[in-house]
């Protein structure tokens, strides 16, 4: 396999993380349906010019519209009051009226008071380490003394994007972007900017301030060391040259989402992590299997060019050291954060957790690619509300589970333990540590639904239900459908509702039902199932992170709407789950072109919402120079740039 990075092969950014999302075992022929499907299911392909009216009468039931038109009058059903921002793309961001959206942290913004001053155009990797890493995902807050005004933001960086970093890195040539040689600067450049950001922040006068001089400031990146925890620790499979103990790593990297835990630790997944290895297995390496079926190596990155360790002909066990859920004490600045093995290595979204009504802790995480699995961890200790540092390695051990969603509505958590069904000596598991490497193996022999790529998978306190997003899956053949995937060339994606049977979140058998089917639900053929209430703008397609609030009420942040799929751009959504307006949603914020809308996360008290806009600009031939949008500086001396916004109401209050 090739897998040099060749310059003159530059893909746009968003075509190379499609495909990055899209590298698994599923090696099915099937044609890139994806681009087909969003062509024919666009506004403006479906609808297009003076066809429009026609195709409208001709694609929706009478019976939905009249269920449109009653929907006006019970909109107050709703359980949440703001109004609407209007769906649309354009250079800059929109919050509902009312509402404040302020830009807190920017890539490149000092996390230390004596971190230099951002300057792109002489950026180094020792600057980029004390300021605030690129391409923002995951938010957390972590209350400080329990306050909602005082506590520690922390923040993942999942990737970063050379052509819209580095002035002149990259150029336009015709239809194309083609990208510059890396030097060994530019990749560590990368590296610090990989991560993750821990920074105390305060709220002044109703107004949110980072405090840069505060003792819990910290920056996480691609070369911070780390230690593997639980069963696979020491393990033969993760020794490397530099490493022969085999539990001490270097580095964290495409953290999406993750979580914050009950006892007030971050949690960073680790995704797409097999984008960064490059080179070629030694023939006959016995990780061949295992690599192919994670993508390992893609090489889109330089960085094996520079460090042996991301190249696998040299380090071949290195990429089994990453997949992880990565645990970071905030309190402890000087803390070796710990990647827990036991939840399993995957293309990790997130890891949103529940104490359990038996004290046990709950998490959830989905693994993102096409045909990929939902899994849930419950601790084998219980949670102690008393004593913190009881707490600290509870995620040592436990049972990772795997789900099975059955067509009757009813579901079963399958164990993966090393020596019970199929995850024998047998079948190539030696030991806990061998089912654990190879999750998505183990996860295969136990017969688990191949789902739509999940992404954030989200307990909800308030009604014991989990909330599962599906992102899309265009490459579902129409004999691949099943109850939980119900649709076939799914571009749109859709969201599955978890009951755990007795609101016991540890419990193996539960129910499940589809909440949304997404998409424009005034085209008949898309098939989305948005409540009748749902006006033009409240409906969306491809969730990926969500956020329960203070009330238990479910937000949704959306990857993927553009002018060409949807007529929209990416953004964040308030949706109904219970009682008769369940399935209305209604746009809240929308981000600015190119970008995809992360976060979110509420602080206790319901009034501050934090949200993350990652790679806005990032559409078309986007480089340095000619970003889609120049937000949030609007300068032209500067670039576009990545940030995190902060959410008030105006006057204060409780958002929404
Ligand atoms: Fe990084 Fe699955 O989104
Ligand atoms: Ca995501
Ligand atoms: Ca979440
Ligand atoms: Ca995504």
């Amino acid at each position: 396999m090739n897998t040099t990075v060749d310059p003159k092969a530059v893909k746009t950014l968003t075509e190379i993380r499609e495909e990055r999302e899209d590298v698994g075992r599923n090696v099915s022929p099937n044609p890139t349906m994806g681009d087909i499907i969003h062509r024919r299911y666009s506004r403006r392909g479906f609808l297009g010019g003076s066809l429009a009216v026609a195709a409208i009468g001709a694609t929706v039931s009478p019976m939905a519209l009249l269920a449109a038109s009653e929907a006006k009058a019970q909109g107050a059903a709703s359980r949440f009051n703001f109004t609407e921002v209007e769906a649309g793309v354009d250079e800059t961001h929109h919050i509902a009226e009312g509402y404040d959206a302020q830009i807190f942290l920017r890539w490149g913004d000092k996390v230390f008071a004596d971190a230099p001053d951002f300057d792109p155009a002489n950026q180094t990797a020792a600057a980029q380490a004390r300021q605030f890493g690129y391409n923002n995902d995951y938010v957390g807050f972590i209350p400080l003394e329990g306050a909602s005004d005082r506590g520690l933001l922390v923040v993942n960086h999942e990737y970063t994007s050379a052509e819209l970093m580095f002035p002149g890195f990259a150029r336009v040539e015709g239809d194309e972007v083609v990208a510059g040689e890396h030097t060994k600067e530019l990749v560590d450049i990368e590296m610090a900017a990989h991560g993750g950001t821990v920074i105390e922040i305060r709220r002044v006068d109703g107004r949110w301030q980072a405090v840069l001089d505060s003792q819990y400031n910290r920056r996480i990146t691609a070369e911070t060391e780390m230690v593997l925890a639980g069963p696979v620790a020491g393990h033969d499979r993760v020794k490397t040259n530099a490493d022969p103990s085999g539990t001490k790593v270097f580095g964290t990297i495409n953290n999406c989402a993750g979580g914050v835990t009950p006892w007030g630790t971050y949690l960073m997944a680790e995704e797409n992590f097999h984008g960064y290895f490059m080179g070629e297995l030694p023939s006959g390496h016995r990780e061949a299997a295992n690599y192919e079926r994670y993508g390992v190596p893609a090489g889109e990155y330089a960085w094996g060019r520079f460090h042996d360790r991301f190249d696998v002909s040299k380090e071949p066990n290195e990429a089994n050291r990453f997949g992880w859920v990565v645990e970071v004490d905030p309190l402890d600045p000087n803390s070796v954060p710990k990647k827990r093995t036991t939840l399993g290595r995957a293309k990790h979204e997130g890891a949103e957790s529940i104490v359990n009504k038996d004290g046990r802790v709950v998490f959830y995480c989905g693994d993102d690619e096409r045909f990929d699995y939902v899994y849930k961890f419950v601790t084998a200790g219980t949670y102690n509300e008393q004593d913190r540092a009881a707490n600290m390695d509870l995620l040592d051990e436990g049972t990772l589970y795997v789900a099975r969603f059955d067509e009757d509505g009813t579901m079963e958590w399958l164990p993966l333990v090393h020596g019970q069904g199929p995850l024998t000596a047998e079948n190539g598991f030696e030991s806990q540590a061998d089912v654990l490497i190879e999750t998505r193996r183990a996860a295969d022999l136990l017969g688990a639904t191949k789902m739509d790529r999940p992404e954030d998978v989200q307990p909800n306190p308030a009604t014991g239900k989990v909330y599962v997003m599906l992102t899309n899956n265009t490459r579902r053949t129409a004999d691949q459908v099943d109850a939980a995937n119900p649709r076939a060339e799914n571009a749109f994606g859709h969201i599955i509702e978890i009951t755990e049977t007795d609101g016991d979140f540890a419990s193996t058998k539960s129910s499940w039902g589809v909440l949304l089917k997404c998409g424009d639900p005034s085209i008949a053929e898309v098939g989305a199932s948005f409540s009748p209430s749902t006006t033009r703008n409240g409906w969306f397609a491809m969730p990926d992170n969500c956020a329960i609030d203070a009330d238990g009420r479910l937000w949704i942040s959306t990857d993927g709407n553009n002018q060409e799929v949807t007529g929209r751009a990416d953004g964040l959504w308030a949706v109904d789950t219970e009682g008769e307006a369940r399935g209305t949603s209604k746009l809240f914020f929308r981000v600015p072109v190119g970008a995809e809308m992360c976060g979110p996360y509420f602080t206790p008290d319901g009034e501050t919402l934090f949200l993350a806009v990652q790679h806005p600009g990032d559409e078309g031939l986007a480089t340095y120079e000619t970003p889609a949008t120049r937000w949030p500086d609007f300068d032209e001396k500067l670039p576009v740039r990545p940030a995190v916004v902060v959410v008030t109401k105006q006057g204060g209050g409780k958002i929404a």
